[in-house]
Order: structure tokens, then C-alpha cells, then sequence
């Protein structure tokens, strides 16, 4: 009882003050509420052994999962005891930089261009030798094959799945293995021998007949279907970014059906996209997928929504 009104206030504070507020204040101000000790409040706990779920071999408290956007340590740390049933890390060879300012509200969604900001791979394994908490998923991504292949050797004995990112739209050639089916093929295989983590691949929006085929291939059995949709934005420094938030809802389950009518039981989905909801979570589960993701509820819902969804998913049971 008492998460849902806490999860009133938060909502009724996003909704008449946070998104008010130009992007940038609204960001450290939400980051800083976050800063606040609220893991510790006894509300978060979705403890149910129906709630379980295997995702190639790895065991999950529960089905919901923290989508790829944050790299600080203190953020996964937090978001690891709030409810989630795996929270997922990005990282990348080298330390990057983005852009400025990454992030315009569209909808009620985002377009950012935030691309792989992030502290490295060197700093990310510091954090996670100390890291104790739900399964963590390490999204990954490279410029080149070579890239990924470091990264999943030098990470992979200190997280539970890796992740490879290959449809990230606002950065230049950020998708460019998904419009190479072939070299992906290649990344896919190299990856397979290299890791002994099990392997996911996010896919980007629309088709992706031939990816999938080719990491089914390869020996991958998930997906995560998606990432972003690319768009023109004129109020970030690109010019372009990627939409999150409820307008990809209806893509994500559309698409989560077709790959489960087209690949079968033998493939697991981690539906991501627009999910803000608990009677979205289960819809989007209903349709076909192991699992679900996001990001956009986690700013815009509040940080109780994952208690939000495995309840209702386990009142639907
Ligand atoms: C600010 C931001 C940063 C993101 N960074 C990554 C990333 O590094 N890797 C990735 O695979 N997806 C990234 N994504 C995509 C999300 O993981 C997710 O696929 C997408 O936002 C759709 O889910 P949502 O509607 O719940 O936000 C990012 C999304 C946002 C909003």
C-alpha cells in the first residue's frame, strides 16, 4: 500500500513540476531525488517464485528488467535494489564523451542523442568487482568487431549477461551492424566463442528477419526487441536522435508477436519500448516475450513502477 502513495507523489510531481521544467533542470533535479536513500524504504520487494524467470540459463528474481541508458555506478547500485529483476550497464572499450545538451522531451517520451557516453571499460570493472546485487547485464558496444571482443573479455567474469548493442540510431554508424547483416554474422560468432556469459542482441526497430536468423545462427537465443527509432530533432546538437517512450508501444508488441510467430519457442524476447505500465508489462509479455524493459517509465512513472508491474503481472497469474 504504501508504494502506491509514494508512487502518486512521484507521478504528481513529475507531471506538474519535473516536466515543466526545461530538460536539462529537470534531469539534475530527477538525479538528485535519486540521490536520496530511497532503496532503503521497505517497498520495493517483488519476492515471488512465480515472478521467476531463466533467460538462457540465468536466473532472475523477476521479469523486469532496467533497459541500457545509465553508466554511474551509484545509479546501478540504487536502481539494483528497487525492484528489478537484472539492471543493465553500458560501456565501451574506451571512456566517451557526448553531446550537449542529449536529451529533448518529445511526446511523452525523449529524443536523445546520447550515443556511449561512458567511463570505460578499465573504471567499469572496478565498480563491478564490488558490485553485489541482481543479475547485471553489460550492453556493449564498439566500432569494430575487435571492440566488442576486448570488452566482453576483460568484463564478462564480473557481470551475468552481455548485451550487444548494434542499433544505437544517433550516433554516425551507430547502426551499422544491423544494416550488415553479414558483418553482424561475423560479430555474432566471434562473440559466441569468446563468451561465457549467455549473449543478448538489441536490435533496432523494424524488421530484422536476417539479424535474427543470423544469431540464432551463430548460437544467440535472445533478442531484445528494441532500441530507440531514429528521428530528426532540431533542438540537439545532431540534428537527429532516438525517440523513446509511448509512441514505440505498439511497434514493440507488434514486432515481439511477429518474432516469436516467425522464430518459435526456441528464441527468448525481452520486449523494450514504450513500457510504462503494469497492464503494458503484461500485454507486452502476453504477446510473446520472456522479459521486458525500460527506460523512459523509470523518469517519467518514478522509480516504484517495477514493484508496479510484477504486481500486476502476478495478480494476472
Ligand atoms: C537516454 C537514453 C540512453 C540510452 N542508451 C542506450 C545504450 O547505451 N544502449 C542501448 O542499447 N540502448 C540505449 N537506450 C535505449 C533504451 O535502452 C531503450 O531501448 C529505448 O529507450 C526504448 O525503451 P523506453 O521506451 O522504455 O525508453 C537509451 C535510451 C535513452 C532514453
Amino acid at each position: 500500500m504504501t508504494y502506491k502513495i509514494l508512487d502518486r507523489t512521484y507521478r504528481f510531481f513529475y507531471d506538474n513540476f519535473l516536466s515543466e521544467l526545461p530538460e536539462g533542470l529537470a534531469i539534475s533535479l530527477g538525479r538528485g531525488l535519486l540521490r536520496l536513500p530511497i532503496e532503503c524504504l521497505p517497498v520495493f520487494e517483488a519476492d515471488d517464485p512465480e515472478l521467476r524467470t531463466s533467460l538462457s540459463g540465468c536466473e532472475l528474481p523477476n521479469p523486469v528488467i532496467l533497459a541500457a541508458c545509465y553508466h554511474q555506478p551509484w545509479i546501478i547500485r540504487k536502481a539494483s535494489k528497487m525492484g528489478f529483476g537484472a539492471v543493465t550497464l553500458k560501456v565501451t572499450k574506451n571512456p566517451r564523451k557526448g553531446p550537449r545538451p542529449n536529451m529533448v522531451r518529445r511526446g511523452e517520451g525523449f529524443v536523445n542523442c546520447v550515443g556511449f557516453e561512458n567511463a570505460g571499460m578499465e573504471k567499469t570493472r572496478e565498480f563491478l568487482k564490488d558490485y553485489r546485487g541482481v543479475p547485471i547485464i553489460l550492453n556493449i558496444t564498439g566500432d569494430s568487431i575487435d571492440e566488442y571482443c576486448e570488452v566482453i573479455e576483460g568484463l564478462q567474469d564480473y557481470a551475468d549477461m552481455v548485451e550487444l548493442n548494434i542499433s544505437c540510431p544517433n550516433i554516425e554508424k551507430g547502426l551499422y551492424f544491423s544494416e550488415n547483416p553479414r558483418h553482424a554474422k561475423e560479430l555474432f560468432k566471434e562473440s559466441v566463442n569468446l563468451s561465457k556469459k549467455p549473449l543478448i542482441v538489441k536490435l533496432s526497430r523494424g524488421e530484422n528477419r536476417e539479424i535474427i536468423s543470423n544469431a540464432l545462427d551463430s548460437g544467440i537465443r535472445i533478442v531484445n526487441y528494441a532500441n530507440t527509432l531514429p528521428v530528426k530533432e532540431k533542438g540537439l546538437p545532431t540534428g537527429f536522435g532516438g525517440l523513446s517512450g509511448p509512441e514505440l508501444y505498439e511497434d514493440t508488441i507488434l514486432n515481439v508477436k511477429r518474432i516469436r510467430k516467425e522464430f518459435g519457442g526456441y528464441l527468448q524476447i525481452i520486449a523494450t519500448g514504450g513500457i510504462d505500465s503494469g497492464e503494458k508489462g503484461y500485454r507486452a509479455k502476453e504477446s510473446g516475450a520472456s522479459a521486458i524493459s525500460y527506460i523512459t517509465g523509470f523518469i517519467t512513472r518514478g522509480p516504484f513502477l517495477a514493484r508496479e508491474i510484477n504486481e500486476y503481472l502476478l495478480s494476472r497469474k
